[in-house]
């Protein structure tokens, strides 16, 4: 799956990815206060122009909103479902509840699950491990995953309060996996190893954002057998001009805006960025 990424998975980096392995893409997240109010700009984000599998991430908490912005939406061909951000852990959202505040309000989450699923759609959410390490401790985590009835839960290996330093805990992923419920992986992964490390404690799949930027081919090289990865030569110049083709043809319904290429252009063919080494055991 290509990871929700905010000024960064539009409909021409989804598409590209798409075409190169990705099963499932994310829009980037948005915020619903803003799609009630009818915000152009929030609108334009959640824009699903092609007929790829995407779901539509919110940050959202308020149920009102939640059903008003339900009875009104009217899901395009690629639309697949609702994703909740749960894990973002910037202060201005958490201030607000909102991002990794929600990850111990169980029953707030639940009953949002539940209205996404009674119109008929397909519910996942994006989480840490916990707004803080107080939080990862007390594996606050595992109440929602056990409480909350969504399709699978994509777990971003690290508590609110870390950054890309430290390199995700995939360990922690196993007491997850442990509930019974679907878990995708996510964080730092970037090589074979860590995907066949990640299914064999019993992942369902697997996420990728950073790396999926600086090589959107990832997600074929990932499908491939060991053998055959270590002979692929990815072609960053076609990757570079399959990517300016698609960000043409979606650039009005950007608004003009150059900032997803922009963001996308700096990145494409870069060496990739953190890419911990493999810390695992067994
Ligand atoms: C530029 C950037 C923008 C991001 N925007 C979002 C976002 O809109 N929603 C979200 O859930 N996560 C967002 N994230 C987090 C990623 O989806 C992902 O969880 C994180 O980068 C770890 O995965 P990775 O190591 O494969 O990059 C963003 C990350 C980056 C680097």
């Amino acid at each position: 799956m290509l990871a929700p990424l905010e000024d960064t998975s539009d409909n021409a980096l989804r598409e590209l990815c798409y075409n190169h392995g990705a099963d499932q893409t994310f829009t980037e997240m948005t915020r619903l206060a803003g799609l009630v109010r009818k915000n152009k700009s929030t609108q334009r984000k959640i824009s699903i122009l092609n007929e790829i599998p995407t779901q539509i991430q919110l940050s959202a908490k308020n149920e009102e909103d939640l059903k008003k912005f339900l009875d009104a939406y009217e899901p395009p061909k690629g639309f697949n479902g609702i994703n909740f951000n749960i894990g973002c852990p910037s202060p201005h959202l958490i201030r607000k509840g909102l991002g990794c505040a929600l990850i111990k309000r169980v029953s707030k989450v639940k009953r949002m699950v539940e209205l996404v699923k009674e119109k008929g759609y397909s519910c996942t959410i994006k989480m840490r491990l916990g707004l803080n390490e107080y939080e990862k401790r007390k594996k606050a985590y595992l109440n929602i995953i056990k409480e909350v009835d969504a399709d699978y839960f994509i777990i971003h290996a690290r508590h609110g309060a870390e950054h890309y330093e430290k390199p995700a805990d995939y360990e922690a992923l196993k007491e997850c996996v442990a509930t019974g419920k679907n878990i995708i992986a996510n964080g730092d992964i970037d090589i074979k190893e860590k995907v066949e490390y990640l299914k064999k404690i019993g992942c369902k799949g697997v996420m990728i954002g950073r790396a999926a930027v600086s090589n959107p081919n990832i997600f074929n090289e990932l499908k491939q057998e060991k053998s055959e990865i270590d002979e692929i030569q990815t072609d960053y110049e076609k990757l570079k001009e399959e990517y300016e083709e698609l960000a043409k043809k979606y650039f009005e319904a950007n608004n003009k805006n150059t900032k997803y290429q922009d963001n996308v252009l700096k990145r494409l063919g870069q060496k990739q960025i953190s890419l911990n080494e493999l810390n695992i055991q067994g």
